[in-house]
């Protein structure tokens, strides 16, 4: 997720909040799921009215022809393309449609003899050149290509299907032109077109989306990552429009074409590369430039952004970014300039197109007044992600969908290393354990996870390829690859990353190639290993879930099992190593001592270093550098409670964010009491570090899930105010009464988790304070509020208030003209507690002059984070999934978010059963990259409901316990 679609922490936990007593109302106004389904089907789904091209006949009945296979035959190899593309900016005039039109000749040599040419398209329709859809000519003189006899469309798996009158000759050339219209449609995917309002002006940008499958949407090509080519790509737009692609503009001329005057920009060829990277733009955009060694770089926004310097951070954070990897890598960035520009309309967050790199707004332009430093961070990060794809991704590809992991693990990791580079006072790296290690953990310990690496027959079709880019590749990948750098060290990984992009530069490589690489790196080096690169990682790739890992500090046994959520749960598939892992193992003791590695292979083994006695205890898994979790014996586990306790700063902050979520966790699998988990919780009233802070909350957030429509929810509020008043007094002082800012990044994230927590348990002081300065937002018309607090301050304000306060609120969000501010009020306008503006807020995400249809998922989210949006939500999506599915899919991970979002609270039997009959339900429709979310939403209400069974007395009479008496008034 990639994280483009993963909500803010903050933001999730304020709008969970509110009000259990809101309960009867949302049952008396809950969605009817009946009649929103009855009103669901009258309704027209996007994709209904959206193609431009009615295909002739198909072959339709399941048969075994080379057309009805997803995956290209072998026998043809492209070189070079010649596209022309003219997108419309405006509808034409009759059929009120945006359109564009194209030519394009495809040089294709013949690796073996065929009279069958496939060649990817999807709703393009062909004009007829001697009544065949494409014109097939031979390059070599003295060879005449065969006719085409017969030429159609098969819409399933998306081809242009040519049956020629005779054979194409093996190791001939052959040229294949075709002339076509497309719809510029606004669905986010191939060539689709954006929106924006300038000056009162409605402005249309035409721009692509190819990953995973989507260049066949904008011309006839071989759409496989292996089927890399040379692109001569020509655009023909408007005079007073820029045109961009992935090459540098090589000429622009006056040009007449069908009467209309307009400007023909031709692009220098590309270096050799896969479909999936190219991009076409055309647009009004402004920009600003910088030459670093040589390299352009450009940053292009809407004018009015560029203008207030809104591309700033961006230009200024991108050079350095590409020198570090340009380092990191030992190998210079391959192209002359790398142009990146922000979209008004971009279904994920950034894509790495080579050269021209897109991305939402939010994701790379920056605002001193209106953006927080999270928003910043993730500017940082995202450059340095899509950067570091520049050449792990694009010059190296991977041959097929299945080794996708590898590609955004990769720049998942290395991600924290380059925004380091451009922000080394932020500690970004640790960052990582927390947005990958600790989040892929709670996927990954589900029976219905899956391993890393897919088998390449089982990914074929797109929406197959589409549910890969989910949790388990980016954020294990990330997590499993630092895990490989770290015991390997940077140096000896570097060494490896360096030949194996040099072997494979404009080529392709599977996984295995890389661990070759890192294996002769290590040979040469005579680095120490258990085991061969090989063994080692196939433990991690190949089999699904990790490790808990086990040690008994008396005898210094450590074992391992495969750590499942629910330890009832059963594992039905089969593991080549029976669910064992090798692990590395980094520890330390008290006084910081740390001890040399030890290597886990086997079921259990014993080590010295894991012995201890008397007040010295051991702590494994040293600043989580690996991936799995730790359990230890009694003893110890009292051991690090008093260091905790006594002077918490001997353990290294990781640890503790760790320690945390090791519990909570090991708690929810039984494998140690949930109170031992609870008890960790009482030395954060010490605790001033943001990220054991952190962790605590998402832990906590569980128990908001389970508890908050229940009698628990009054003592845990108590206990946790009792907590975190020390920390919201810590920043209250830092900050002047408010007035400052902290200076450091990690402070100025957890002074909002101070603020959140503290005006969530219904700490009249905070309440106070953000009612405060949001009204004086409303009565002044001056938004004073520190950008980092805004979120949280907005939100917590369109909670306690009503009406008045949700409609300033969306009409600040409607006329927002920084995209950063209009996520921030997207956001807090779901935390309304009014049942009826939720809905109708619901109804607001799927019009797209109101809500972007970019970030329709990402709100129906927000609002089920709500404890009274959630049943809405949920009736919501499930009356409108058809239309839902068929207009907001665009091939990303936003319904696996969204299935997972609107359940994620499931905890009763009656919820399980709407799950399922949802699954049954919608069968026919299909969920797409949600299949997998649904499964493991079922999976997750399961064990919920047992949760819930076995532990709500005890957490109850526990937080009663602990939160003292007389704080126990507010609830
Ligand atoms: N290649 C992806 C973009 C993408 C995602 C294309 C899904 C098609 C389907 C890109 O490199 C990416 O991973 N973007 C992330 C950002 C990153 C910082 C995790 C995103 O979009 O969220
Ligand atoms: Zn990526």
């Amino acid at each position: 997720m990639g994280k483009g679609f993963f909500i803010s922490k903050a933001l999730g936990v304020v709008a969970i909040i509110l009000g259990a007593g809101a309960l009867a109302t949302i049952i008396a106004l809950s969605v009817v799921y009946s009649q929103e389904k009855a009103k669901n089907n009258n309704q027209v789904s996007p994709t209904d009215g959206g193609t431009t091209s009615k295909p002739p006949a198909t072959t339709s009945s399941p048969s075994n022809e080379p057309w009805d296979k997803y995956r290209l035959p072998k026998s043809l190899m492209p070189s070079q393309y010649n596209v022309s593309l003219w997108p419309r900016l405006r509808p034409n005039s009759e059929t009120g449609l945006y359109i564009f039109t194209g030519e394009s000749s495809v040089e294709f040599k013949c690796a073996e003899e065929t009279d069958l040419i496939l060649i990817h398209a999807n709703k393009l329709n062909f004009t007829k050149l001697e009544n065949q859809m494409a014109r097939l000519t031979s390059v070599n003189s003295g060879v005449k290509a065969p006719s085409i006899k017969s030429s159609l469309l098969q819409n399933v798996t998306q081809y242009l299907v040519l049956q020629l009158d005779g054979k194409l000759m093996k190791d001939h050339i052959y040229h294949l032109y075709t002339e076509f219209t497309g719809e510029l449609a606004d669905d986010l995917g191939g060539f689709y077109r954006s929106e924006y309002m300038e000056d009162g002006e409605k402005k249309v940008v035409a721009t692509t989306q190819m990953q995973p499958t989507d260049a066949r949407k904008a011309f006839p090509c071989f759409d496989e990552p292996a089927m890399k080519a040379i692109f001569h790509i020509t655009l023909i737009h408007d005079h007073g429009t820029v045109a961009l692609s992935n090459g540098e503009q090589k000429e622009s001329s006056n040009f007449t074409k069908d009467g209309q005057n307009v400007q023909k920009t031709a692009f220098e060829p590309t270096v050799k590369m896969s479909t999936y990277l190219l991009a076409f733009i055309v647009s009004e955009f402004g920009y600003i430039n910088d030459t670093i060694d040589g390299v352009s770089i450009r940053i292009f926004a809407r004018k009015p952004a560029i203008a207030g310097g809104q591309g700033l951070y961006a230009l200024n954070k991108t050079g350095p970014i590409l020198k570090f990897f340009e380092n990191y890598y030992s190998y210079k960035y391959p192209l002359p300039k790398s142009d990146q520009i922000a979209l008004p309309d971009f279904n994920a967050g950034a894509m790495e197109n080579w050269g021209l790199i897109t991305y939402r707004e939010t994701a790379l332009l920056y605002d001193e007044v209106y953006s927080s430093n999270s928003n910043k961070q993730r500017i940082a990060t995202i450059i340095a992600h899509e950067l570091a794809h520049m050449w792990f991704g694009n010059l190296v590809t991977l041959r097929w969908w299945n080794d996708l992991w590898l590609n955004e693990g990769f720049a998942s990791y290395v991600e924290y290393l380059g925004a380091n580079k451009a922000e080394p006072n932020w500690n970004v790296k640790d960052l990582i354990v927390l947005s990958d290690v600790h989040r892929v953990f709670a996927v990954d310990a589900l029976v219905s996870s899956h391993p890393l690496s897919s088998k390449e027959e089982d990914i074929q079709k797109p929406a197959q390829i589409s549910e890969l880019f989910d949790a388990i590749s980016y954020s294990k990948g990330a997590s499993v690859l630092r895990m490989l750098s770290d015991f390997l060290t940077e140096e000896v990984f570097t060494i490896g990353l360096k030949t194996y992009l040099t072997d494979f530069a404009f080529g392709n490589a599977g996984y295995t190639d890389l661990w070759d690489h890192l294996q002769m790196a290590v040979d040469a080096n005579g680095t120490e290993l258990n085991d061969t690169v090989h063994n080692i990682m196939n433990t991690w790739v190949l089999q699904m879930g990790f490790p808990v890992v086990t040690i008994n500090t008396k005898t210094g046994n450590v074992s391992q099992k495969h750590f499942l959520l629910d330890p009832e749960s059963k594992v039905t598939v089969e593991s080549p190593f029976k669910y064992e892992w090798i692990i590395p193992i980094k520890s330390m003791n008290i006084g910081g001592i740390q001890n040399p590695i030890v290597w886990l292979k086997d079921k259990s083994a014993t080590f010295d270093e894991m012995k201890t006695s008397g007040a010295d205890w051991v702590l494994a898994n040293l600043d989580v550098v690996g991936y799995y979790r730790v359990n230890y014996d009694q003893d110890n586990w009292d051991r690090l409670l008093n260091a905790l306790k006594t002077n918490h700063l001997s353990i290294p902050v990781i640890n503790r964010a760790q320690l945390v979520d090791d519990a909570f966790n090991l708690a929810r699998a039984k494998i140690i009491p949930t109170v031992l988990a609870l008890k960790i919780t009482k030395y954060l009233n010490k605790e001033r570090d943001y990220m054991p802070w952190e962790s605590a909350l998402t832990n906590m957030d569980f128990f908001y899930l389970m508890f908050d429509r229940s009698e628990v929810y009054g003592p845990m509020q108590n206990y946790l105010r009792k907590q975190v008043i020390p920390l919201f007094e810590y920043y209250e002082n830092m900050t002047d009464n408010w007035n400052k800012v902290p200076d450091g990044h990690m402070d100025q994230y957890n002074q909002v988790n101070a603020i959140s927590l503290a005006c969530r348990t219904g700490l009249e002081e905070c309440q106070h304070l953000t009612k405060l300065w949001f009204n004086q937002w409303i009565t002044t018309n001056k938004n004073q509020i520190h950008p980092n607090l805004r979120s949280t301050v907005y939100c917590n304000a369109i909670a306690t208030g009503g009406f008045e306060e949700w409609e300033f609120a969306w009409s600040k969000f409607v006329n927002a003209t920084i995209a950063i501010e209009a996520d921030k009020l997207r956001s807090a306008l779901a935390c309304t507690k009014q049942p009826w503006l939720l809905n109708r807020y619901l109804e607001y995400t799927l019009d797209p002059n109101m809500i972007r249809k970019q970030d329709a998922t990402s709100t129906i989210v927000y609002i089920a984070n709500n404890v009274v949006g959630h049943s809405l939500a949920w009736d919501f999506v499930r009356a409108r999934w058809e239309f839902i599915f068929k207009g907001y899919g665009g091939g990303s991970f936003s319904f696996s978010n969204l299935i997972n979002g609107v359940t994620k609270r499931f905890s009763t039997e009656f919820e399980l059963q709407q799950l399922k009959q949802f699954k049954t339900d919608n069968s026919e429709v299909g969920f797409g990259s949600g299949t997998l979310a649904l499964d493991q939403s079922i999976e997750r209400t399961i064990s919920n409901i047992k949760w819930i069974t076995e532990n709500k007395q005890n957490v109850m009479d526990w937080f009663k316990t602990e939160a003292k008496p007389n704080e126990a008034l507010l609830f």
